[in-house]
């Protein structure tokens, strides 16, 4: 079976059409979205409606956010929760929509278990909060501690930053790799990076396709300008949010 396996979209609407795209012309069979649909961006409803065509929607920490009592977050990233809650409630949509999109991000799971495979927003330990950054290889009890946790291989996204760890307590990015990962003998932790923002100062859309085995880390051009100037328009969205699209920060 071929996956697509996508997180972070981060309500940025562009993006996740042209990772879309992308994905059609590569015939999946089927997506996973590993959290955080909204937060962030100026199109949270449009980007729910897209995912709850996916297989599996985990559930990401700005999704919580928008639901219960955000914790946690700084005040720009706060603001930006507010603001998404705001439109997932506005009277524009008629409360047949508004009742489907919450009751979708209410019904995402905090992970998924297949086999050897593990699915989750943040980490084995915490799915809904924990970042694993690339520098977290020098963190060794923070690494055995996660890699205790995980079967085989562990798919992550949160820090919005690609790349893959092994057990042998190692990181490397997508570039490192030539773009393609062998699953093999070594536990793996799979940072699949963000479609909505990426941080790894490219700002192409990030995501990854598994077939029979092998990870192929994507990246995809789309219109970022004109979702920074969406976010630009938007009084509560701080201008921050647009100006880090385009760099890929
Ligand atoms: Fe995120």
């Amino acid at each position: 079976m071929k996956r697509a396996i996508l997180s972070d979209i981060h309500g940025n609407l562009e993006a996740l059409e042209a990772v879309l795209r992308d994905i059609e012309s590569n015939h999946v069979d089927e997506i996973i979205c590993l959290g955080d649909v909204i937060g962030y961006g100026p199109d949270p409803c449009a980007c729910l409606d897209h995912a709850m065509s996916f297989s599996v929607t985990i559930l990401g920490n700005h999704d919580n956010g928008a639901l219960f009592d955000p914790n946690g977050f700084s005040s720009g990233a706060e603001r930006a929760i507010f603001w998404t809650r705001h439109q997932l409630e506005s009277p524009v949509w008629p409360e047949e929509d508004r009742m489907r999109r919450m009751d979708f991000i209410c019904e995402m799971p905090r992970c998924r278990r297949e086999e050897e495979f593990l699915f989750v927003h943040g980490s084995a330990r915490n799915p809904l909060n924990e970042y694993v950054f690339p520098d977290d290889v020098y963190n060794v009890r923070k690494i055995e501690k996660l890699f205790g946790m995980i079967e085989r291989y562990c798919f992550q996204g949160h820090t919005h930053v690609p790349g893959v760890f092994t057990d042998r307590k190692d990181f490397k990015s997508p570039a490192q790799l030539n773009y393609r990962y062998e699953l093999g003998e070594h536990k793996a932790m799979i940072n699949v990076g963000s479609v909505g923002q990426p941080r790894d100062s490219d700002p192409r859309s990030s995501y990854v396709i598994l077939d029979d085995g092998v990870v192929e880390f994507r990246r995809v051009e789309y219109p970022l300008q004109k979702t920074a100037q969406k976010i630009y328009d938007i009084p509560d969205l701080d201008n921050f949010l647009g100006e880090r699209l385009v760099e890929g920060r």
